[in-house]
């Protein structure tokens, strides 16, 4: 017996039904909780907290004291990558994430592969320190954003309407783009490689926007460097589960895991269980996918979206979550029926 065998998160990831099936929840630490408002505080600013792995430790290890979920998820985030590779990253209270923006390939010469050791390295201590903290049958996830969604910011330099800046920029210059692509890929397999040599047990490829895409810009995209990604820490560590998150990727959810090589697909709120159970958990484990404005609402409309996803999902490998991360203003009380329903 492997010392992963009484972590249901990895059971279900090895594909394994179970009575029980595991929940954790995207997002799970941040500021609708107070503990975690109380350190960020403490940390100064966002990306301090994020580089400070005392700190990031506790507050990844927050909810899994509070609620107990089946896996905890190292407290970073996906922009972290631009920032150590050399772009200024800012986070605003209030305005989420400011950047540079980059757009041509004279631009594209701040980003340096050789810069990031100091910033994935304090990245991959946080992880050491919270595989340390964990309770045993916690499993710990490692993640980065995939490089589509990650140059929506590197181009854009905020969240922007549709993505427009950094589609269009993909199909104006497409040198340009393919060369940003081609630094991320690089970028994402040495930070994942640092997450799981440091304790990682599962890794999460957060594709936030894939949803924007047409079908030959998904293909180019997201398919071919996340495929890259996938093949390149497959090879390296074969036992290490990954779950695909291609969020809004609709019907094109099919392509994706038949193109790359996961274990898991987390699905978002606007898939049917019953389509992700035809389409999707015959070939891999699923993940999701309870609207998080239901959880926000709590109540009945929250018990609806749980027993569509038992009743679609109970007879293959799936893990509960949202069909995206938690919302700020979500009531703890929605999040403890949420645990009841799944735990009954
Ligand atoms: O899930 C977790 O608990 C782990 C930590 C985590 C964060 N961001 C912490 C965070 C993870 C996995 C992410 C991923 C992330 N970051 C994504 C992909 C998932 C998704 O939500 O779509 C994206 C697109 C980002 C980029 C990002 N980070 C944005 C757009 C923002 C601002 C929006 C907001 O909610 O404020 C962030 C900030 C951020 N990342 C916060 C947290 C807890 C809030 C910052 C704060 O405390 O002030």
């Amino acid at each position: 017996m492997t010392k992963s065998s009484n972590k249901i998160f990895l059971k279900a990831l090895q594909g394994e039904v179970l009575e029980q099936p595991p929940l954790w929840m995207m997002r799970q630490a941040g500021r609708y909780l107070d503990e975690y408002r109380k350190v960020r505080e403490q940390a100064g600013s966002f990306l301090k907290l994020c580089y400070n792995p005392e700190l990031a430790c506790e507050v990844t290890l927050q909810p899994i004291r509070r609620f107990g979920f089946d896996a905890s998820i190292l407290f970073a985030d996906i922009l972290v990558v631009p920032d150590a590779l050399g772009q200024n990253v800012r986070f605003e209270t209030g305005e989420g994430p400011r950047l540079n923006p980059i757009t041509n390939l004279e631009e594209l010469k701040q980003l340096d592969l050789s810069k990031v050791d100091e910033k994935f390295n304090s990245i991959a201590e946080t992880v050491k320190l919270i595989k340390a903290g964990l309770p045993k049958d916690t499993a710990l996830i490692g993640f980065c954003g995939s490089p589509w969604t990650v140059a929506t910011y590197i181009v854009g330099g905020q969240g922007t309407v549709n993505q427009a800046p950094a589609r269009s920029v993909a199909y104006s210059d497409p040198e340009f783009f393919q060369a940003l692509m081609d630094i991320l890929v690089e970028a994402s397999i040495d930070y994942l490689s640092r997450q799981v040599e440091a304790g990682a047990e599962a890794l999460q490829l957060f594709d936030s926007w894939a949803g924007s895409l047409p079908v030959d810009q998904f293909e180019c995209w997201i398919i071919e460097p996340t495929v890259r990604i996938v093949d390149a820490l497959r090879a390296k560590y074969p036992h290490i589960p990954i779950i695909g998150f291609p969020r809004g990727a609709g019907p094109l959810y099919s392509r994706y895991i038949e193109a790359v090589n996961v274990q898991g697909v987390s699905v978002d709120e606007t898939i049917d269980p019953k389509w992700a159970r035809d389409h999707l958990q015959s070939k891999v484990t699923v993940q999701g996918n309870v609207d998080s404005l239901a959880l926000m609402a709590g109540g009945d409309a929250l018990k609806r979206q749980v027993d569509m996803v038992f009743e679609a999902w109970s007879e293959g490998p799936f893990i509960f979550n949202l069909g995206h991360g938690i919302q700020q203003f979500t009531p703890l009380d929605h999040v403890e029926q949420f645990i009841k329903l799944v735990r009954r």
